[in-house]
């Protein structure tokens, strides 16, 4: 049980800067507890990559967050969720770590989607990796057997966002590209999922493309606030999570690199030690 003196932080996981986005909703939402960032920005996009690469990169840094002192891991990466978390889950952790959990976002999102779709039709905007793992597909389907949902890989955002060239045109002509293409599937959606947490950066740009009625839904908010029914549903992990308002933050890149841009997503500052991997 994490005591006064215990160091034992949430562990925030993701390729790169993304996750931010979502360490920001959950230290509004749980500010007591502390946290514990993980970027792999040296490896990072992950959305390109093979599934075995993915779950390989993500069981490492899985890893080296427990060896920190995580008990309780959000793999705050919808490609990570998609393609590494259940072999985590399923064959991993058992051997591993019997008593420790790892989280997805994708999950808590198709629990919500179809309490803002009127029409029905929902649209997701995601990595390659994720789309074509068709896991927003398969899970939609097990709470919202009714809605139709469409994909729209995206694989040019990531890397115009973790190069900060998101606010030039060459982002504006990817983002009216990809918002139409998703748009002429089905010209009926009215909601549609950012399923990658690098998203939220560009989502004025993505609304400016898209109908006005059409609702966008980020992460950050939805992740935050099932983290926090997890914690209390889960009595045994909440006491095994450190509560000293304490952030920290690892890249496995060069930390100076990753502070400028991370401080520039978080809003805040970011000092940031480096992981070897
Ligand atoms: N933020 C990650 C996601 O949610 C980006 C993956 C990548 O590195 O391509 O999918």
């Amino acid at each position: 049980m994490a005591t006064e003196k215990t160091y034992q932080p949430i562990g925030v996981f993701d390729s790169g800067f993304g996750g931010l986005t979502v360490l920001k909703e959950l230290v509004r939402e749980l500010p007591q507890y502390d946290f514990l960032y993980l970027g792999d920005s040296a490896r990072t996009p992950y959305g390109s990559r093979s599934f075995e690469t993915v779950y390989e990169y993500t069981l490492e840094c899985v890893n080296h967050l427990f060896d920190k002192g995580c008990h309780l891991i959000v793999l705050a990466c919808n490609t990570a969720s998609a393609k590494a978390l259940r072999s985590i889950q399923q064959k991993d952790l058992p051997k591993i770590a019997p008593n420790k959990r790892v989280l997805g976002v994708i999950r808590p999102t198709t629990e919500i989607v179809g309490n803002y779709s009127k029409t029905k039709q929902v649209g997701v905007l995601g990595t390659a990796g994720t789309i074509h793992s068709n896991s927003y597909v398969v899970e939609i389907e097990k709470f919202f057997p009714d809605l139709n949902v469409y994909q729209q890989a995206c694989p040019m955002f990531v890397p115009l966002i973790e190069n900060n060239e998101f606010e030039n045109e060459g982002a504006d002509f990817f983002i009216k590209k990809y918002a139409s293409e998703l748009m002429q599937q089905q010209p009926n959606i009215d909601t549609i999922i950012l399923g990658c947490t690098h998203y939220p950066l560009i989502m004025d740009k993505i609304k400016k493309q898209l109908p006005e009625n059409v609702t966008l839904l980020s992460q950050g908010e939805i992740v935050a606030k099932s983290l926090k029914d997890y914690l209390h549903r889960h009595p045994e992990m909440e006491a095994n999570c450190s509560k000293q308002s304490r952030l920290d933050f690892l890249t496995t890149d060069l930390p100076e690199t990753f502070n400028k841009a991370a401080t520039l997503f978080y809003g805040e500052e970011v000092k940031s030690e480096h992981l070897q991997v």
